[in-house]
């Protein structure tokens, strides 16, 4: 049996999804295939962003390894082409780019560049962030929940208006609240000598569970590290290339980023990731460390890159981020009205969080409910996953080429498996 042969071959304890995991074999678009050739209609990869199997980014992968494909030490229309074009999407603070292989790398380079830049060390991140796995990316990762906090690593609870620090205080009075906890994080790497170099967040805090936000929250925590001598990075890993209906998640959440750090969707499953930002910088971390990243800034790498910008643009997936992504928000927030257990529907775009709770009164979240429902509409044939800070979220994440017809199917799964799963 594979789950044996895969136990063995990869070690139990390698995370599978759902109760009865399934075996996929093929994909187009946004739909998956199992081994039997059932259908399942994905509401949860974003990697493959312009869909499974996209015909013009195969293509495009194909022709350049065929063509060539070297390291990053020659001279390559493609790749300086790929950085232009990246660049021109951004706010002017982002200019120019170093590539590596994933997000844990991109966020690893931005943290470097930030304490070069700065002389501090200090990094002000999320309680409850996921940035990236590597031995210094990896000590972001819930600080202060399941990991403690260290000399050069402090954090600030993620802001939250469903769950907030404190009761009984307006948006206004809790954009404060929040603000200060920022305030002190920075205060105590001052008072320890350490000093800020930097604050690193995802710009929709996608992995806390996309929090909606005291409104002038961001721009204002930015202006605060700013303040204090920091640079401000945003990780944009899971926001970046139009899942928000946006290009980029700062845009969403009002603020600019000094460094950005971009991966996942960028090569559609091509290993590459990016940190961009002011030439100036790029330029001062290269003068210091002669960075060189084997599979990085290859030829490959910007064919893949391209390919994945052109279908955003030619097939408007932005628009279709937006429209569809509205109509799912907007038809699962009419399905949670009157549920019990169903207590806030959340998101931007084509990311959308269903809360599941013990009871819509005290909030409590609710684990194993939220994994029930995505063992259910697995078995009705959609994917999607539990996830968020207190695992007790429906995390719906289509590929950005969903259609408003697999939205309408998808609504209508979600209301079955509500039936049963809360009665
Ligand atoms: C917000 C965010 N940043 C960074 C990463 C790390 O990316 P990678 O797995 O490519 O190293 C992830 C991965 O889930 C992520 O969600």
């Amino acid at each position: 049996m594979l789950l044996e042969r895969r136990e063995r071959s990869l070690g139990a304890g390698a995370e599978l999804f759902y109760r009865q995991p399934i075996q996929l074999v093929r994909g187009q678009g946004a739909y998956v295939f199992d081994e039997t050739g059932r259908r399942y209609i994905d509401f949860y990869n974003n990697v493959p962003a312009v869909g499974h199997g996209n015909a013009h980014v195969a293509d495009a992968i194909s022709h350049q390894q065929r063509t060539l494909n070297v390291n990053s030490r020659y001279l390559h229309e493609g790749v300086v082409a790929y950085a232009e074009r990246l660049a021109s999407l951004h706010c002017s603070r982002i200019e120019s780019f170093v590539f590596s292989c994933s997000g844990t790398e991109a966020n690893d380079v931005a943290i470097q560049m930030a304490r070069m830049a700065t002389g501090r060390r200090g990094i002000l991140c999320t309680n409850a962030a996921y940035h990236g796995n590597s031995d210094l990316v990896g000590r972001l990762t819930n600080v202060g929940r399941t990991q403690p906090e260290s000399p050069d690593i402090h954090a600030f609870p993620f802001p939250d208006l469903y769950r907030p620090i404190a009761e009984s205080l307006s948006e206004q009075e809790l954009e404060d609240a929040y603000l200060a906890r920022v305030n002190e994080a920075i205060e105590r790497f001052d008072a320890s000598g350490v000093g800020l170099a930097a604050m690193l967040i995802c710009s929709i805090f996608a992995n806390e569970g996309l929090p909606n936000l005291p409104n002038n929250f961001m721009a204002r925590a930015a202006e605060r590290v700013r303040a204090a001598g920091g640079l401000v990075i945003a990780d944009e890993v899971q926001a970046g290339f139009g899942r928000t209906g946006h290009w980029w998640g700062y845009e969403a959440t009002g603020f600019e980023p000094d460094i950005v750090t971009l991966g996942k969707p960028m090569g559609n499953g091509v290993p590459i990731s990016a940190t961009g930002t002011s030439r100036k910088l790029i330029e001062h971390f290269r003068g210091k460390t002669d960075h060189f990243n084997t599979y990085a800034s290859s030829p490959l790498q910007a064919a893949a890159g391209m390919a994945v910008l052109d279908v955003i643009e030619r097939e408007a997936l932005l628009d279709n981020a937006r429209q569809v992504g509205a109509m799912l928000k907007e038809g699962l927030e009419t399905r949670a009205a009157n549920d019990s257990h169903l207590g806030d529907v959340r998101g931007r775009g084509l990311f959308i969080v269903v809360d599941v709770v013990t009871d819509r009164k005290s909030r409590t979240p609710d684990p194993e409910r939220a994994a029930a429902f995505a063992d259910r509409l697995k078995e009705l044939g959609f994917l999607t996953a539990a996830a968020g800070a207190y695992k007790n979220l429906v995390k719906v994440r289509p590929p950005l080429v969903v259609s408003k017809d697999d939205a309408a199917s998808f609504l209508e799964a979600f209301e079955t498996a509500r039936r049963e799963i809360c009665g």
